[in-house]
């Protein structure tokens, strides 16, 4: 079968191989790779390192953000041929760290942990992979293909989950939410928050193009500029732009007992002067909050199922805005200004 495989960092190493079939040691559920999602990590992971081949390989099979449709399913695994599936990342690390051992791998306490696709483990980018029974998720089938939003979805999932636990600390009633950036990941943190009744925001660098739009269609607010030219005061804000200086920025620009979250992985190494004083009497005097959140666990891609089988499936498959081939796949890598969500077609 063939397979989108990389040397982390060598960018000229990308291509598609033959690879064996799947290992049976990779679970007991034979799944027909249907789309892979391509995000940020994967572009890091071929061109600038990020990532780790598995032991004793001297390529990794790339993707994590998969779709597909179960093959072959043992007895009592609770998956039937035919299912669709999504696979999670993350596996808890050898020691069992006590995250670990409750099913919390997104917290990891070692660093030990294994995710398919990016550290140690082949991803999802084959024709067909195998899963671990307990480490696939059943889609709503009415989803098809859109099911590739799971992953994605799931880290913005857990996002809430946490800003949910974190407000329990006071009967505050957050209302008003912020979210930074209008790629997939921010787009579908603002589905989340049109679902619970809130009033979005959405910010981002683009005046024009599908984002505002979208953004409209979810019944949010669209703004771009600078936070500073915001006239609100969010309770919530998701950041979903991994850069360094708005989230300086932001932080400055939130109400009282606010709860900011940054889900963005920073690419560069941007310096910022700040006021370091006044950002923390800022912090202190309104019991802000700010948090960074990572990957998630089983309850989090079941939270991500459920929001997605909720939502305007005609709005979801705007967010696919291009597919490329299992043979091109490559071409999914480069950038174009109006991309939203680019997926790979696995058996195209
Ligand atoms: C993935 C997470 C993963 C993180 C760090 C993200 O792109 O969505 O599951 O934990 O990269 O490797």
């Amino acid at each position: 079968m063939r397979a989108a495989t990389v040397v982390p960092g060598q960018p000229d190493q990308a291509r598609v191989d033959d690879v064996a079939d799947p290992a049976e040691s990779d679970g007991a559920l034979l799944v027909d790779g249907l789309l892979v999602g391509v995000c940020g990590t994967d572009y890091e992971i071929a061109h600038e390192g990020y990532g780790w081949v598995p032991e004793g390989h001297d390529r990794l099979v790339l993707f994590h953000e998969s779709m597909g449709r179960v093959v072959q399913a043992p007895a009592g695994s609770g998956f039937t041929a035919g299912d669709s599936v999504v696979g999670i990342v993350r596996r808890p690390c050898p020691q069992r760290c006590r995250p670990c051992a409750h099913r919390e791998w997104d917290f990891c306490a070692t660093g030990d942990y294994t995710e398919r696709g990016i550290k140690q483990r082949d991803g999802y980018g084959s024709q067909r992979w195998r899963v671990e029974p307990d480490f696939a998720v059943k889609l709503d089938p009415a989803l098809g293909t859109l099911g590739v939003l799971t992953e994605p979805t799931s880290v913005v999932a857990k996002a809430w989950d946490q800003v949910d636990r974190i407000g329990q600390r006071a009967y505050t009633e957050p209302s008003t939410v912020l979210v930074t950036g209008a790629g997939p990941i921010g787009l579908l943190a603002a589905l989340i928050g049109v679902q619970r009744g809130m009033q979005v925001h959405v910010l981002d660098r683009m005046a024009d193009g599908r984002k505002p739009d979208l953004v409209r269609q979810l019944g949010a607010t669209y703004h771009s500029g600078s936070v500073g030219d915001l006239a609100l005061r969010p309770d919530i804000v998701i950041e979903c732009t991994g850069f360094g200086a708005l989230v300086v920025d932001v932080l400055q620009h939130t109400g009282r007992n606010a709860i900011t979250c940054l889900t963005g992985i920073s690419g560069g190494s941007a310096t910022v002067q700040l006021g370091a004083d006044a950002l923390n009497k800022e912090l202190v005097l309104d019991n802000d909050v700010v948090f960074g959140s990572v990957n998630a666990n089983r309850h989090h891609y079941e939270l991500a199922a459920t929001a997605l089988a909720a939502a305007d499936r005609d709005w979801l498959a705007q967010l696919v805005t291009r597919t490329v081939p299992l043979e091109q796949w490559t071409e999914a890598l480069a950038k174009k200004p109006d991309d939203v969500k680019v997926v790979v077609d696995l058996q195209a």
